[in-house]
């Protein structure tokens, strides 16, 4: 049984929150429990700023999901940028919002709340001006600059609906997304940066846009290299938004009006552009976001992930500006130049909350403490990993090397459907175990069903359903509601079917085991396996692909796609290099095999579905516990995988 790390006394001292100790915790339990929506009404007056005070928290349920979607605070009205920035001008006008860290260590740029509120009104002025308006959908695909965040808000200044695109993303996925979500104007930039390298942003829209369009792209230029220009459709940043008008009424929304749609991978091949909406999204992500790390307002705050990402929508743009916080953008990765960047990052801008991903801790790990002791940690308090499970090592790394036992460790366990934390410790108050996400927020109610029906009690592993709607769920999936009712309502009547798999400790820990879909975790990536067999079959060489995850030191997950070519091809040495081409053109630059095997076929029933069960298997190196194979049409192909992938290099 694994120990059990209380929450040293310097995370608790001075906790200015109100849930700040065990009774504090348990009563709001009771609270969101007994009455979720009167808890959560109570948390939204007292958190949010409103046009209308909301006189009700939530309306419908599970079981009518597909008829009518449930919502929260239905009658309340607001605008998100006005708890995010203007009420914050009253009382921190000159505080730093935004801290921006380039690629280059030492670069940075500091904007205030009140430069920040003018930045987004200007923004906000010169969409308008390119005939962006309330529910139109504006794509922005850019890099870690201080203009994504600015271009958010911009849109959530006008009620318009933004949908940000992952800057690692190729461009026939940036253009399907730009189709599925009927983009009218599109935000870019020039070109990104990330470990010295520049990322081609505008010449990926270029390629995207040839046969999708869009009214406008506005370019934010920011290394300044040459781009191609389309006369008409582009327009400079630098030309429009500067000299827009520093001030821009905020749109009054309904708190149910979408917020943004996040485009995620799930089981199938097309991803699904989850929507979150106003109020309930906003009220999460504002919530977990000052609760679980135990937010005060002289932290400097960093969550090093990508806004590209559902991590960087909630916890480096909304949360942490709705609550007044100093918040940082880092543009580089952890190994530019050298693996002790974010602890130069956290010794010169003294940072207190570090929030990162487990396959990052990892990495750094192996190139042992040396590179994180040359910089002085003192100023860190919590220390959060996010997006795949933390292997236990990893854990007490980050623990006892990075944060020399001073600091808590929150684990927190999310998606993009659940818009912001689900299961966490919170940072003053939860004595943490390594490698479980601890215990649920209040009012979340995991239940975990073993098998189809059974639902557990007590200790035990299964797959983690959630009892009860959120304010911070996604309520639909863009243009698709019944894949949204098919995909998280329909496995397990009247819950939300998470995906994931679980364990329950006795003490009624929680201990997420990974993906029990056909979703892959790769270095904090979610992708579908789907998206890579179709990107494979699209290779003139394949006749036929499957692809599974298997354990990997670094990445948590590494992909292994099972390939039969077509007759007469001989895989040559070039091959997988060129299959990996294709996977990159199709889905992105994150998306790559790791271990191709060349097999003569792959099994599958006589009914011709193909059991992946045995591909996994196999990936895990588990090859004596393949199960029941008489339903095979072909059980030869079997013992032919297996020994192909004995010979596979790891
Ligand atoms: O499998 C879980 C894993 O990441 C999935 C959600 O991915 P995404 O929607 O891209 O959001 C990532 C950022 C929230 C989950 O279904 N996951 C996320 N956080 C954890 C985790 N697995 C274990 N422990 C976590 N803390």
């Amino acid at each position: 049984m694994s120990e059990t790390v209380p929450v040293p006394d310097r995370v608790r001292a001075g906790s200015p929150s109100k849930i700040a100790s065990r009774a504090a915790y348990l009563d709001a339990v009771a609270h969101a429990t007994a009455d979720p929506s009167g808890y959560w009404l109570h948390q939204a007056w007292e958190r949010l700023q409103w046009r209308t005070p909301p006189t009700h928290g939530l309306k419908g349920d599970y079981h009518s999901v597909l008829e009518r979607p449930f919502t929260w605070f239905d009658d309340g009205e607001l605008n998100v940028t006005e708890t995010c920035l203007d009420r914050h001008l009253a009382t921190r006008a000159d505080k730093t919002a935004i801290l921006w860290e380039g690629d280059e260590p030492g670069q940075s740029r500091r904007l205030s709340y009140a430069d920040l509120h003018r930045e987004v009104c200007r923004a906000a002025n010169a969409l308008a001006g390119l005939g962006v308006g309330k529910g139109d959908r504006v794509v922005i695909y850019m890099g870690m600059v201080p203009e994504a965040a600015i271009a958010m808000l911009a849109c959530a200044r006008l009620g318009a609906v933004h949908s940000v695109v992952f800057g690692g993303f190729s461009a026939d996925s940036l253009r399907d997304r730009v189709a599925d979500s009927g983009a009218k104007v599109l935000i870019t930039q020039d070109e990104g940066r990330r470990g010295g390298k520049p990322v081609p942003l505008k010449a990926v829209v270029d390629d995207a846009l040839r046969d999708q369009a869009v009214d406008k792209v506005l370019v934010y230029r920011h290394t300044g290299s040459a781009v191609n220009w389309t006369a008409g459709r582009d327009v400079w940043w630098h030309e429009v938004v500067p000299g827009a008008g520093d001030t821009r009424k905020a749109e009054v929304c309904n708190a149910e009006d979408p917020l943004f749609i996040l485009y995620t991978s799930g089981s199938t091949g097309k991803p699904k552009g989850l929507l979150h909406t106003c109020a309930g999204y906003l009220l999460w992500v504002t919530w977990t976001c000052q609760v679980t790390f135990d937010l005060r307002d002289d932290d400097v705050y960093a969550c090093v992930a990508d806004v590209g990402w559902i991590t960087g929508h909630s916890y480096i743009v909304y949360g942490p500006l709705a609550n007044g916080a100093t918040t940082t953008m880092f543009e580089s990765i952890p190994t530019y130049p050298d693996p002790g960047r974010y602890w130069d990052l956290v010794q010169r801008h003294r940072i207190t909350i570090l929030y990162t991903a487990p396959t990052a801790l990892r990495a750094l790990a192996a190139y042992g403490d040396g590179p994180v002791k040359k910089y002085d940690r003192s100023s860190l308090r919590v220390l959060g990993t996010v997006g795949e499970p933390i292997n236990p090592d990893a854990w007490r790394w980050y623990h006892e090397v990075v944060g020399e036992e001073r600091c808590t460790v929150v684990d927190t366990w999310w998606q993009t459907e659940t818009g912001g934390h689900m299961i966490t410790p919170i940072a003053p108050v939860t004595a943490t175990k390594p490698g479980s996400a601890t215990l649920p927020v209040p009012g979340v109610l995991p239940v975990v069903f073993d098998g189809r029906d059974h639902i557990l009690v007590g200790p035990g592993e299964g797959k983690l359903c959630i009892a009860h709607p959120w304010p911070g769920q996604a309520r639909t999936v863009w243009g698709d509601h019944e894949r949204y009712v098919q995909t998280y309502f329909t496995a397990y009547k009247g819950y939300y079917f998470t995906g994931d798999g679980v364990r329950r400790d006795k003490d009624g820990y929680y201990w997420i085991t990974g993906r029990v879909d056909d979703v892959i975790n790769v270095s904090g990536h979610r992708m579908g396996t789907a998206e890579f067999e179709s990107a494979l079959v699209s290779a003139d060489e394949v006749a036929e692909a499957a692809v599974v995850g298997y354990p990997h030191d670094v990445k948590g997950q590494g992909v292994w796609a099972y390939v039969v070519l077509q007759p007469g091809t001989v895989p040559s040495h070039d091959l997988p290099a060129r299959l990996n081409g294709v996977c990159r053109k199709v889905i992105g630059a994150h998306a790559r095999v790791d271990i191709f095997q060349f097999v003569p076929g792959l099994p599958k029933t006589r009914s011709g579905k193909v059991m992946r069960r045995i591909l996994r298997k196999v990936a895990e190196g588990m090859p004596e516990s393949l199960g029941d194979l008489s339903t095979l049409a072909d059980p030869g192909v079997v013992s032919s995988i297996v020994d192909g992938a004995a010979q596979v290099q790891r």
